[in-house]
């Protein structure tokens, strides 16, 4: 049963339109947070906004902002949130990596790493209001165990993985008193990203995407994730650098 430990505090929570992002922010609502919920689809914002209510504010903007980089300072400055959740994530090309062209290749390296370079950044120069800040950056088990039908995905989620090592590593040198980690969750059908990863790794393998995941499984779901999330803010989970997110619970990273 969700505590409402997060009450009076703002959650600012990047690709909340769909997938694991949209379970957060309604992980993160339950325990009482005031959620702002960053995407570019301004429609499946407002239909959370309707299910959430005033509990929820829709923030229609590219996260990534490759043209000048300046989304991210000017929602930090506005919304001022204690827990940043850095999601928002791009779908990979599923295609072996001599059937990638650059631009599709280095497609998570200019949406999800520049999009957890900018974010991370701009916390790190914005003092927080109170303490108990967090920043967690939404890397992939892939950044573990390489995704080679997905170009440059796995090399660019465990950039991200580093990004919020070395940001962790900043914050306790500077005593700025933000939390900083990453959560690695496993390939899961259960999001349009991983459901067309699991059709092409299922394809590969000359299986249907059933017999695919029978041998995979339980299957992670959103509410999952979005329950880890809320565990990781709220204190219910070991303090990790990264951590393993499966149907199974979370684990640290070795
Ligand atoms: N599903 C999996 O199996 C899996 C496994 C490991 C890691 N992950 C990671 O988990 C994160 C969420 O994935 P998901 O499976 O939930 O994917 P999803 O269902 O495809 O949702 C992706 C979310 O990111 C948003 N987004 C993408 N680019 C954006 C941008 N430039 N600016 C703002 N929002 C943007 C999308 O919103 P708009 O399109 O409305 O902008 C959407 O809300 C990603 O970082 C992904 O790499 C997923």
């Amino acid at each position: 049963m969700p505590t409402h430990e997060l009450s009076g505090t703002t959650a600012l929570v990047t690709g909340a339109s769909r997938g694991f992002g949209r379970a957060i922010a309604i992980a993160l609502t339950k325990h009482g947070a005031h959620v702002a919920g960053v995407a570019r689809d301004r429609t499946r914002l407002e239909e959370l906004r309707a299910q959430l209510g005033d509990t929820f504010t829709p923030v229609a903007a590219d996260a990534a902002d490759a043209a000048d980089a300046v989304v991210a300072g000017q929602l930090l400055d506005k919304h001022r949130p204690r827990t940043l959740v850095l999601n928002a994530g791009a779908a990979p090309l599923p295609r072996p990596v001599h059937r990638h062209t650059w631009p599709t290749f280095s497609r998570n390296w200019e949406a999800d790493v520049q999009h957890v370079f900018n974010w991370t950044r701009e916390a790190l120069l914005l003092p927080p209001d109170e303490p108990g800040s967090v920043v967690i950056a939404s890397s992939s088990g892939a950044a573990v165990n390489g995704s080679p039908l997905s170009g440059g995905y796995a090399g660019a989620k465990a950039t991200i993985r580093f990004i919020a090592s070395y940001a962790a590593d900043e914050s306790a040198r500077n005593a700025l008193g933000i939390r900083v980690t990453s959560v690695l969750p496993q390939l899961t059908p259960e999001t349009d990203l991983g459901a067309a990863g699991v059709a092409a790794y299922a394809a590969r393998q000359g299986a249907g995407i059933r017999a695919f995941l029978n041998g995979r499984g339980p299957a992670l779901t959103p509410e999952q994730v979005g329950t880890a999330i809320a565990g990781i803010i709220t204190g219910s989970a070991d303090d990790r650098d990264a951590y393993l997110r499966t149907a199974a619970g979370l684990s640290p990273v070795q």
